[in-house]
């Protein structure tokens, strides 16, 4: 069976580190994608990847490109075109500027990439996926965002620390939008089955769910620009379950049609992912305090898919 090919669209940090993991854990032959005026930056990148790949062992190839028909039917497009935050900017503050990158990335993966799972990385996430979606028409189960790994990733390692156990038994998720108003669900989050208040106090739970919230600020903060190890990790993980078909159980920027009292639009919730893209969107109980963090989250991602709307044509 050939291998299978996995375009990245942008060449910057965090395409160079997707690119890292995608050859390295041997999912398939990587295209490195960016604008023509970046085309030998990210030829560079593949180059210097290629050869680091020669320790690892593993068999694909990356290429660097600035040519859309190098990523001719790729079977996943991971997209992280775009600016990134600088201190002091919300992701919100980026539509303006990340809207028509992300419009020019949608004429060309429908007309080069029809089949392709599609995760969307670029801020904000939830307009931004919404609107590559819409944009290109391809089916909602095939178009998906990557946040909630990500902001669950952070969640669980500040649990695990404060709780002084393996980050491997923490079980937690964060639902909504991907921005300050996210929800870290506390009812659901155990250590292997066992209630987390059982490890942490509340005022302490309070401070992780704040901190969690701003995880991604804080990072802008200190390195002056956004993550990309921990965004690319988590990307990967849902890459690889569709490449995989592992049917994972993630939470990830879906395309909802009423669930969660949200209508045509994405939010973060948790989904199966296997070799039908987004398999399935799981509906859970929620608190009336959850529900309400819901509502409001929810509010947030329309205010920004309304501003995306009006630009639309
Ligand atoms: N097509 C392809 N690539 C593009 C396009 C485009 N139309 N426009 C910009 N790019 C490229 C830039 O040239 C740059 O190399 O996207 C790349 C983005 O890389 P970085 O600036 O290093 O940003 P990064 O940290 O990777 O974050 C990218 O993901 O998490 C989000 O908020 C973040 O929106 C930002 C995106």
């Amino acid at each position: 069976m050939a291998r299978k090919k996995i375009s990245l669209i942008g060449a910057g940090n965090i395409g160079g580190e997707l690119a890292n993991l995608a050859l390295t854990k041997q999912l398939g032959d990587v295209v490195l994608f960016d604008i023509p005026a970046k085309e030998n930056f990210a030829k560079g990148k593949a180059l210097d990847l290629e050869q680091a790949s020669t320790q690892s062992g593993s068999d694909g190839s990356v290429i660097g490109s600035g040519n859309w028909e190098d990523c001719k039917d790729s079977d996943v497009l991971i997209i992280t075109a775009g600016i990134p935050r600088k201190p002091g900017q919300s992701r919100d503050d980026l539509v303006g500027m990340n809207v028509p990158i992300i419009r020019d990335v949608a004429d060309n993966a429908k007309k080069h990439c029809p089949n392709a799972f599609v995760i969307v990385i670029s801020n904000p996430l939830d307009a931004m996926v919404y609107e590559f979606q819409r944009r290109t028409g391809f089916p909602a189960n095939k178009v998906c965002g990557m946040a909630g790994v990500l902001d669950s990733a952070r969640f669980s390692l500040f649990l695990a620390r404060e709780a002084g156990v393996s980050v491997k038994d923490v079980r937690a998720m964060v639902l909504g939008g991907h921005g300050d108003t996210m929800v870290p669900l506390l009812s659901y989050t155990t250590v292997n089955g066992i209630e987390i208040s059982k490890f942490i106090a509340k005022d302490k739970l309070d401070e992780i769910v704040a901190r969690t919230r701003k995880g991604g600020g804080e990072i802008v903060g200190l390195m002056g620009t956004s993550a990309y190890y921990a965004p690319a990790a988590a990307a990967i993980s849902m890459a690889a379950a569709y490449l995989n078909d592992e049917k994972r159980v993630l939470p990830a920027a879906a395309h909802l049609t009423g669930q969660y009292g949200c209508n045509g639009m994405y939010l973060g919730v948790p989904c199966v992912i296997g070799a039908g893209g987004v398999e399935k969107v799981i509906e859970l109980e929620l608190s009336p305090a959850e529900q309400d963090m819901m509502k409001t989250s929810l509010a947030a991602v329309q205010s920004v898919v309304d501003v995306v709307n009006k630009s639309a044509d």
